[in-house]
C-alpha cells in the first residue's frame, strides 16, 4: 500500500468525493461516495489525504454490514484485532463492538477507582490503544444501534492543542513521557502488558506536526515528577483538550462512518442517552512497527 505523504496533501483530488470541512483543522465531511462499492486506489488515497488533513472525516448514509465495514478498512492497511474485543455477529475478525452496557457495567469499578485515588485524574479523552508500544493508527467506526438523541463523539486537534500551550508550558513538557495503563481491563480479558510511558508530546510519523497526546481513562502519571506538578500539567492539558475552538462535535445517524486518525486527535463520547443501549462498531487500522529493525 502506497503511503500519502505531507506533500500530497497540498491538494485532496476532489474526483472521488467533495468535501466539506466542518472546522477550519478538524473534521470534514466527504460526500457522493459510496462505500460498498470496490474502493479504487485514487480513491482511497484521497481519503488518507482527506485524514491527515482533517484528522477525522465522516461518510453519511453509508449502510455497510459487518464484512463491508471489514473490507473498506483493510484497504488502509492490517487490521489490528482488540483482546478486550466484545466480538459481534459471532465475527472472527476485527470489528470491537462498542456497547454502552459495557460502560454501565464499568462505572461503579471507576468510582471505586476514584474514590481509593482521589489524586488520579481521569477524563473521556483519549486515543485508542495508546496503552500499546505502537498503537493502531486509524479507526473506523459505524453506526449500529443509535438513541434517538445524545450519544454524540467529539474530537479534539491535538496539533493545535499542543500549538496553543504557552511557550514556557511548552518548555515544561518538553522530554517527558507520560503513563498509558490499561493493565485492569487487559487482566480482566484474560491478558496482560506492561504499563507504556509515551512522549507527551509526540511527532506525528506523516505530517511531523507536534501533537498532544494524552489518555485520561488510562491513569495518566508524568514520569519523573511529582504527583503534585505531574497533575498540575495534566489538568493544563486537559483543559486544553476542553476548548470548543479546537473541537468538532459529531452527530450520529444511521448510515453514519466516522473515519480518524488515531495519532493527531483525541476523542471523547458524550454519554447522554441515558439507558439507551447504543451500539457503535469499530475496525482498528495497525500502524508500522517502528522498532521493527532495532
Ligand atoms: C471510542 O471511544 O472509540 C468510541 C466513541 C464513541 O462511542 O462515541
Amino acid at each position: 500500500m502506497s503511503v500519502t505523504t505531507v506533500k500530497d496533501r497540498a491538494s485532496i483530488s476532489s474526483d472521488y468525493f467533495e468535501l466539506r470541512p466542518l472546522q477550519p483543522t478538524l473534521g470534514a465531511e466527504l460526500l457522493g461516495i459510496d462505500l460498498q462499492k470496490p474502493l479504487s486506489d485514487g480513491a482511497r488515497d484521497a481519503i488518507k489525504a482527506a485524514i491527515l488533513k482533517y484528522r477525522v472525516v465522516f461518510f453519511r448514509d453509508q449502510h455497510l454490514d459487518a464484512d463491508q465495514h471489514e473490507v473498506f478498512a483493510s484497504r488502509f492497511g492490517p487490521l489490528y484485532a482488540h483482546p478486550g474485543s466484545r466480538r459481534p455477529h459471532n465475527h472472527t475478525k476485527a470489528i470491537h463492538q462498542i456497547a454502552a452496557a459495557d460502560f454501565a457495567a464499568r462505572a461503579d469499578e471507576r468510582k471505586a477507582l476514584q474514590a481509593a485515588d482521589p489524586d488520579q485524574l481521569w477524563d473521556g479523552y483519549h486515543a485508542d490503544t495508546s496503552w500499546r508500544l505502537v498503537p493502531t493508527w486509524g479507526a473506523v467506526l459505524r453506526a449500529v444501534d443509535l438513541p434517538p438523541v445524545g450519544g454524540d463523539t467529539i474530537w479534539v486537534d491535538a496539533n493545535a492543542a499542543y500549538e496553543g500551550l504557552s511557550e514556557t508550558v511548552k518548555a515544561r513538557l518538553e522530554g517527558l513521557h507520560v503513563t498509558h495503563d490499561y493493565r485492569d481491563a487487559l487482566n480482566r480479558a484474560g491478558f496482560d502488558y506492561p504499563i507504556v510511558a509515551h512522549p507527551i508530546v509526540r511527532t506525528h510519523r506523516e505530517t511531523g506536526q507536534r501533537i498532544l497526546w494524552v489518555n485520561f481513562t488510562q491513569k495518566p502519571t508524568i514520569i519523573g515528577l511529582d504527583r503534585s506538578e505531574s497533575r498540575e500539567l495534566l489538568e493544563i492539558i486537559l483543559r486544553q483538550y476542553k476548548k470548543p475552538e479546537l473541537q468538532v462535535r459529531f452527530t450520529w445517524r444511521p448510515g453514519s462512518i466516522a473515519f480518524w486518525d488515531n495519532r493527531g486527535a483525541v476523542h471523547y463520547a458524550v454519554r447522554n442517552y441515558g439507558d439507551y443501549p447504543r451500539v457503535l462498531e469499530r475496525i482498528l487500522i495497525a500502524d508500522e512497527p517502528q522498532w521493527a529493525d532495532l
